[in-house]
């Protein structure tokens, strides 16, 4: 168990760079399975638990999977004739995104056996829209002791409308579809930017990928893919949760290698709070720089929606800064259920917030106050690191491996910026 200790109450100053986002680096490199006897090189992989449990993972299904030695975030894989299609459990069940593997495998086995993810502290999580794709394509799937057996001689490309455009179903079924015989079409799919990495790493590897970013992706079914390179996109979630520390901190704080379009949502919110920011576009990549606020956030109604909508995934940290703010927000959470969880840890450092149905009423407070919190999930523990940031005193974030599976260096990238955290072993 690990922790953070944090002196709170400095004004964070100076400039942070992005790292690769975790969310669009699984699905490529889960997307590796596909190839037959080539490889991928992927750089921007963030160096991180999650990538950590998918490169194992990877690993124990047969591929090859290295870190560039010289280069930290270059990950290159060397995918064989032939790789294991049962995935298993311990890795599974420490990662629900390992579900990743699930149409990759089947579309190249034949064949797959995939322990269920199971649920996890942000609510119930199932992948029937996975599944219900698949049989569409033509796959026999049971669920019997708490695993999944899919099977299919070949996949076949079919016209399939998901009942919600979620991210893993959507990415699952475009790599299903890429191996299958003919076109599919996808209908409602996920529109998240994550997506269109995806898209740009399969037509790397010579997939023929129509998607017209409105909620179609059509995939031709191709059964020779060849060896890519491929980048993966900034972390949009992470460069929002430093805009927001340095909000929150009275701090000036300047987010390096952003793209702006995939944080519209986070800055139009900002803008009605009243909040100075600017972007800097150069040819390759662009910046977000928050100027120090002359007063408190003014109160925002927030609500959580598939992209371009609100980031769920951003939910808490926009909470934590709106329990600051001159007013009453609201924050209504429509993905997933039970996210709300932390709110009582951010209550303990004098935040209000109540919680009706699947709304968060925050009544903003002058100040937070430091004391000992616990994180329950990964973006909750950013929430409550920087509400620490922000209190007077200091704070200590309990079971902040959390936080781990999503933030690379965290700890060194808020010392550059001022701050005084450090991460401890909890039995130390
Ligand atoms: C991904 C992200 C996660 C983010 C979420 C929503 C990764 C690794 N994780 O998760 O950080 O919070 O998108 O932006 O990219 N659902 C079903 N049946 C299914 C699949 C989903 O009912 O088969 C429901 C879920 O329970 C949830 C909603 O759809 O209520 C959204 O889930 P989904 O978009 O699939 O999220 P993930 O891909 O799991």
């Amino acid at each position: 168990m690990e922790r953070m200790r944090i002196a709170g109450g400095v004004p964070l100053k100076g400039r942070v760079k992005t790292q690769g986002a975790k969310n669009a680096a699984l699905p490529v490199m889960a997307a590796c399975l596909l190839l037959r006897g080539r490889g991928m090189r992927l750089a921007n992989v963030p160096d991180l638990n999650d990538t950590g449990t998918m490169i194992e993972l990877l690993s124990a299904l047969g591929v090859s999977v290295k870190r560039d030695p010289d280069e930290r975030n270059t990950v290159v894989f060397d995918t064989p004739d032939s790789v294991s299609c049962e995935a298993p459990e311990p890795l599974v069940r420490k990662m629900r995104a390992s579900s990743l593997v699930l149409g990759p495998l089947l579309a190249r086995c034949g064949r797959v056996v995939m322990p269920l993810p199971g649920g996890c502290s942000i609510g119930s999580r199932p992948i029937d829209l996975h599944l219900k794709g698949l049989v569409q394509m033509g796959a026999e799937v049971d669920i019997r002791g708490g695993a999944v057996y899919a099977k299919a001689r070949r996949l076949v490309g079919r016209r399939i409308y998901l009942d919600f455009p979620s991210v893993g179903a959507t990415e699952n079924l475009m790599m299903a579809a890429a191996c299958a015989k003919g076109e599919t079409i996808l209908e409602n799919t996920a529109r998240e930017p994550e997506i269109e990495n995806l898209v740009a790493a399969l037509r790397g590897m010579g997939v023929a990928v129509d998607a017209d970013g409105i909620g179609c992706v059509r995939v031709a079914g191709s059964d020779d893919l060849k060896s890519c390179s491929a980048r993966v996109i900034p972390d949009r979630i992470e460069a929002c949760t430093y805009i927001l520390a340095g909000i929150m901190t009275g701090g000036d704080v300047t987010v390096e290698d952003v793209v702006p379009e995939h944080i519209d949502a986070l800055l139009a919110k900002l803008e009605e709070a009243g909040v100075a920011f600017s972007v800097a576009r150069s040819e390759s990549s662009a910046s977000v720089a928050v100027r120090q606020p002359t007063g408190r956030l003014k109160p925002v109604s927030v609500k959580t929606m598939p992209f371009p909508g609100f980031p769920t995934d951003m939910q808490p940290q926009i909470v934590a800064a709106l329990s600051l703010a001159n007013g009453v927000s609201l924050v209504e959470e429509n993905i997933f259920q039970g996210r709300f969880l932390y709110t009582a840890e951010l209550n303990r450092m004098g935040a209000k917030i109540d919680i009706k149905g699947n709304t968060a009423v925050i009544s903003g407070v002058r100040s937070l106050d430091g004391v000992s919190v616990a994180a329950t999930d990964l973006r909750a523990g950013a929430a409550l690191i920087l509400a620490g940031l922000a209190a007077k005193g200091e704070s200590l974030v309990e079971n902040v491996e959390h936080v781990l599976r999503g933030y690379e260096d965290m700890d060194e990238k808020l010392r550059s910026l001022g701050a005084t955290v450090a991460f401890e072993t909890a039995d130390a």
